[in-house]
């Protein structure tokens, strides 16, 4: 690969926004795209961590990096960043990462509502409100991608899992192939992937970033799910499940689900005759 060859195959990358870049696979993305010669604007709220990687990645790669700390789950905050986006008259890529997990339990006695409010906020709110600053720029270029860093908790719903994670992360699948749909209807060259990892080994997990295993394989590192977000450029998949373990999880999952009463079917309906159809 010669020093500008990236992702998108152009002679002029632009610039990518970044969302929790402050670890993990944001990080990496910061990493693997300032590598590839896009200049970065990089988010999350800890600026030392920012200002590190910032300095490392200019000195590195000899691009420009911005760094804009903030608390993305704050309305005011988002509105500012949101903003501050709009304008980037060459933006070409914009990474919708930053989130967090919660071991609140919704039902639980003592439960409180702001983490919950805060995780809509985040993986909701600040998903949506940054797509739609970025696609100004990248509609009118008729160029670009935004990669919403989903989850196959997106794909997975499980009564054993938190379900305001597991529901945030399915309003960014659906959200962004709703949205994908919308652009390939008027013909638009702008692509959107709702990425969705398996466990993979990030402070997410805590400070020793071990994840485990899913049933089917893993954990990955945050570089080859980048990699494979990259990689899905190139295609038409909207929906990108990282790893082939991965895809095992999700598909034994709908398998099971679409066969359980009570989920998708009603008596009347199974006794319709519907249920033996599908
Ligand atoms: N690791 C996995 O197994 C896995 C699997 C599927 C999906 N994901 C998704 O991948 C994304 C990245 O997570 P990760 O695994 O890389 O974990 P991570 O290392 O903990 O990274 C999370 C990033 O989000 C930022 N962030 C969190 N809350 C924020 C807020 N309120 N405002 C602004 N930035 C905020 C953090 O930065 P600051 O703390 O500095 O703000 C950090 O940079 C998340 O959306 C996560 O749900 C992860």
């Amino acid at each position: 690969m010669s020093a500008t060859a990236n992702f998108m195959d152009v002679n002029d990358p632009g610039m990518a926004v970044i969302t929790g870049a402050s670890s993990g696979i944001g990080e990496s993305f910061a990493r693997i795209l300032s590598s590839q010669g896009f200049d970065l604007v990089i988010t999350a709220r800890r600026e030392n961590r920012l200002e590190s990687l910032a300095s490392e990645l200019e000195e590195k790669y000899s691009i420009n990096v911005k760094i804009v700390p903030g608390d993305l789950s704050q309305t005011e905050f988002m509105e500012e960043f949101a903003s501050s986006i709009e304008p980037i008259e060459n933006l070409d890529v914009l990474v919708n990462n930053a989130g967090f997990g919660t071991l609140e339990n919704f039902i639980g006695k003592n439960s409180k509502a702001s983490a919950f409010m805060k995780m809509i906020n985040l993986h909701c709110g600040a998903t949506a409100r940054l797509m739609h600053a970025a696609l100004k720029p990248m509609q009118k270029n008729d160029r670009g991608v935004i990669f919403n860093i989903s989850s196959i908790a997106s794909l997975l719903l499980h009564g054993s899992r938190e379900p305001m994670y597991h529901s945030t992360k399915a309003f960014i699948s659906a959200f962004t192939e709703m949205v994908q749909l919308k652009l390939n209807f008027i013909k638009s060259k702008v692509k959107l992937k709702a990425i969705c990892p398996g466990n993979t080994h990030t402070e997410i997990f805590g400070p020793t970033k071990i994840a485990t295993p899913g049933k089917f394989g893993g954990p990955m590192t945050p570089e080859e799910v980048v990699h494979i977000s990259l990689d899905s450029y190139k295609n038409n998949d909207i929906i990108v499940i990282t790893g082939d373990h991965n895809i095992e999880e999700v598909v034994e999952w709908k398998e099971i689900n679409y066969k359980k009463h009570g989920r998708y079917f009603s008596k009347n309906f199974t006794k319709s005759g519907l249920y033996k159809k599908l």
